[in-house]
């Protein structure tokens, strides 16, 4: 697929991505998959925290930059593909690599299982310490580089809790698509 037109299938909005209907929903977990707080704390509880925890329990943890599949559960989404972000120590010790691979895995794991649509939220940028400007551009950068190549994904959405990064993710796609019909 041509890469201006993959921006096409490239989506952002402001919300709970416990509430997307998507094939899949990301969830920034930590390497325990144990559940946490922020984004990872609000898909346990509203997935079913005992089956997702069980669930999390049978695939022995998750590398930095690696994602795994579990079922959704009581999320609308059909399953949660959980990655894990690098913390943000400076950004000299590989994070935007490690970055990109959690958005290049989590896109792999959602081809390899078939799945057409598939929902991330802005992972690192919270308990991470990520820099949020510099980890939506790595987001959407590699996401569109990996549906050139994988024409089966039909949509990726980007969800951004506050308005403040959803405005500012906003401005970033403008800055990165060819000229966008933001209907
Ligand atoms: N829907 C969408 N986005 C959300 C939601 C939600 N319901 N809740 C929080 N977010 C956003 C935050 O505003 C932030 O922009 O998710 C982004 C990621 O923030 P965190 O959840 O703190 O994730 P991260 O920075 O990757 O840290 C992961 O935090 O919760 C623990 O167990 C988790 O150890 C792991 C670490």
């Amino acid at each position: 697929m041509a890469a201006a037109d993959v921006w096409s299938k490239i989506k952002i909005q402001q919300g709970d991505i416990t509430k997307l209907a998507a094939d899949a929903i990301v969830n920034a977990a930590n390497s325990r998959l144990a559940g946490g707080g922020g984004v990872d704390g609000a898909i346990h509880r509203a997935a079913g925290i005992e089956q997702l925890q069980a669930a999390c329990r049978k695939l022995g943890g998750c590398e930095t930059g690696d994602a795994k599949i579990t079922p959704g559960f009581n999320l609308p989404a059909q399953h949660i593909i959980h990655t894990v972000g690098p913390v943000f120590g400076g950004g000299q010790r590989g994070e935007a690599e490690l970055l990109a691979s959690c958005y290049r895995r989590s896109l792999e794991v959602a081809a390899e299982n078939h799945l057409k649509t598939i929902a991330f939220p802005a992972i690192s940028t919270g308990v991470y310490g990520y820099p949020f400007e510099a980890a939506t551009e790595i987001a959407l950068r590699t996401t569109a580089e990996f549906l050139v190549e994988h024409e089966l994904i039909e949509q990726v959405t980007f969800v951004f809790f506050g308005r403040v990064d959803f405005e500012s993710a906003s401005a970033i796609i403008e800055r990165l698509s060819p000229a966008r019909d933001n209907s």
